[in-house]
């Protein structure tokens, strides 16, 4: 079967990892690289060997594209998402799916009254780390899973990303930007969350560009960089979570399951790779297990979303569970305003999980 047509929407910091891969995956077949600035769309379709570059509108226009891959920054999600599907495109986004519930619960209804599909990042659910840790827990080796605790701290990314405004705009901080990963790790594991509670702090209300050909040049904050919250789930479970950019001490990708029987660290759920750590009552030290399967990167979530619609299933990172996480971010940080818990309302169905042998660069169609 012929390659996926795919045009990319946004040429900016994290395009040279989807197109280092999806020009890779024999599944898929960039046809056009775009952006608002051209010259950041010329530069990476002749980085990566793309045949075309222009405009969003020139990306929505070309006939060879099914699908959008939407790598704008947050808050141009919603319009370059919903254009693509007017478009009659099946659309992929980097997360957050949109800025708001209203929005992103929007798009899903026009994507479904178009016909097409919404796939949302982070696809770091789909490799080899969360996949072991899931088929070792769906396996019994942690008992019942009881609790998560998961910490995500250090000084922010104003330290190394060269425009970071954004980062510290609605849509992003360090709940928007990062909780994707962590919330989809559990979502993953543990299904949809009924409430959140959550305590929010901004203390610095400006920031300084610290890397780049802007170093030095301030930059005023407009969300909370320091988040701790609880989630109840559906099925029972209860975590904790922390989120801070308000940290000199780096501790970043730590997530622990607590089951009846074991304790389970997974690997950072921004990577794609890494151990498992399982430890049980009565271990001296933790028992190593090294993941299996692909951890081929970013963009494994488009080849999984491409092989879906040919094969007529869902696809595994859906726009359903992005929805849903982003609902469950909203409603944190609303509680950290209110101090009440508050409800969710959205939910999806939890993604079958991976086999070991599932490969992007392998193709089966
Ligand atoms: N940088 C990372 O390490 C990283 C990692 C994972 C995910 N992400 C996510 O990827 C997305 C992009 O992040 P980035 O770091 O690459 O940002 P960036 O600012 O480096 O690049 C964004 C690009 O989108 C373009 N753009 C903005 N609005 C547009 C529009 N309406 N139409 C077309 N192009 C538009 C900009 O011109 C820019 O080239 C964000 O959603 C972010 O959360 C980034």
């Amino acid at each position: 079967m012929s390659p996926f047509g795919i045009g990319v929407i946004g040429c900016g910091n994290i395009s040279n990892q989807y197109l280092k891969n999806l020009s890779a995956f024999p599944d898929v077949d960039v046809r056009i690289v775009a952006d608002l600035d051209a010259g950041r769309a010329k530069a990476q379709a002749a980085a990566y060997g793309v045949p075309a570059w222009g405009s969003p509108a020139d990306a929505l226009a070309d006939p060879g594209v099914a699908l959008i891959v939407n790598l704008t920054i947050p808050a141009a999600h919603a319009e370059v998402s919903g254009a693509a599907i007017a478009a009659g495109k099946h659309v992929w986004s980097e997360k957050p799916l949109t800025l708001d519930v209203a929005s992103g619960r929007a798009l899903l209804a026009a994507a479904d009254a178009a016909g097409v599909r919404v796939g949302c990042a982070p696809d770091t659910v789909l490799g080899a780390g969360l996949q072991s840790a899931r088929r070792l827990i769906d396996s019994g080796a942690i008992g019942t899973p009881l609790t998560a605790l998961t910490l995500l701290q250090g000084p922010g990314p104003q330290t190394w990303h060269p425009d970071p405004e954004f980062l510290f705009a609605p849509g992003a901080g360090p709940l928007f930007d990062l909780g994707p990963y962590y919330l989809s790790v559990l979502a993953t594991l543990f299904g949809p969350a009924q409430r959140v509670a959550a305590i929010g702090r901004r203390p610095r209300e400006s920031r300084v560009i610290g890397r780049g050909p802007r170093a030095g040049a301030e930059f005023s904050v407009a969300v909370p960089t320091y988040v701790a919250a609880l989630a109840e789930y559906a099925a029972g479970q209860a975590a904790s979570l922390l989120f801070s950019w308000d940290s000199p001490l780096s501790r970043v990708g730590f997530v622990e399951i607590t089951g009846t029987e074991a304790t389970l660290a997974v690997p950072d759920p921004n990577g794609f790779a890494g151990d498992l750590r399982v430890r049980k009552a009565g271990d001296e030290d933790w028992t190593v297990i090294p993941s299996e399967g692909a951890a081929a990167g970013r963009g494994s979530g488009v080849v999984d979303m491409v092989r879906a619609i040919k094969d007529g299933r869902p696809h595994r990172a859906s726009g359903e569970m992005a929805l849903h996480v982003l609902e469950m971010m909203a409603a944190i940080e609303r509680s950290a305003l209110s101090g009440a818990f508050e409800d969710l309302a959205s939910r999806f169905d939890v993604p079958e999980p991976l086999d070991a042998q599932w490969d992007p660069y392998v193709t089966a169609h």
